[in-house]
């Protein structure tokens, strides 16, 4: 694993940013695992604001985005698919065709690592870190083996992500991409930022694997980058 330390969150982005642009400037045909939480939009933003000085960026890209609330609509405020469009393909030249994000109103876990399967695999995943540990959606205990499914979200997660919420009224499932599925990615780059992952990523340089504790998989895979703001470093 390795890790690269960023003075605040400002650098850390832009160091996301270069990574992502300079994958798909290396292979234009990138298949690329994207995150959603408030870690990843400075990310997006810097890429949103280069592409826009660039000719072609994303026009070959194809992603797959980590997960999915269940029980909404793709349209509704809070989905991670308004999100994913509000944040990063509203802006780009992406293809939506080329743009993958789990069904949350006909889930279809099967399918999903399909699509996956048929694009011949993610190279590059980006994920954000739970305060909890979790990784996309894999909730403390999850098997390391994980695919894509449907998945009860803890109360500290729902309680996390209120605030994308009417009256903090966030589904009580998700479907999401599984740990295993997230370890077959070629790369990973994890973020990780923010005060209340300030527990989470001690434990993860701990170095202790465990499944009570998902980003730990993490150890298991060998190109994994982790992005750190140096303010919640231990
Ligand atoms: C959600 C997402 C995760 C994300 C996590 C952290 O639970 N499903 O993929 O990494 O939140 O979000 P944030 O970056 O907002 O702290």
């Amino acid at each position: 694993m390795n890790w690269e330390t960023f003075s605040d969150y400002d650098a850390l982005s832009e160091r996301a940013a270069a990574i992502l642009l300079s994958a798909i400037r290396l292979d234009p045909h990138m298949v690329v695992g994207l995150p959603t939480g408030r870690t990843p939009v400075g990310m997006y933003d810097r890429v949103i604001a280069q592409c826009s000085r660039e000719y072609h960026c994303f026009s070959d890209v194809r992603t797959f985005n980590l997960d999915e609330y269940i029980g909404i609509a793709a349209d509704h405020p809070g989905s991670y698919c308004t999100f994913m469009k509000q944040h990063l393909f509203d802006h780009v030249d992406v293809r939506r065709g080329n743009t993958h994000i789990p069904d949350g109103e006909h889930p279809d876990p099967a399918g999903y690592e399909q699509q996956i399967a048929s694009a011949g695999g993610i190279g590059l995943t980006f994920l954000g870190l739970g305060s909890n540990g979790h990784i996309a959606f894999n909730e403390p205990g999850t098997p390391f083996e994980s695919r894509t499914r449907i998945v009860a979200l803890t109360e500290s997660t729902r309680k996390a992500n209120a605030a994308f919420f009417d009256r903090g009224n966030v589904p009580t499932h998700a479907i999401t991409m599984g740990i295993g599925t997230i370890l077959e990615s070629c790369e990973i780059v994890l973020l990780a930022s923010g005060d209340s992952k300030r527990d989470a990523l001690a434990r993860l340089r701990s170095g202790a694997i465990s499944e009570d504790f998902p980003a730990s998989a993490l150890w298991n895979h060998s190109n994994v980058r982790v992005l750190v703001d140096q303010r919640i470093d231990v």
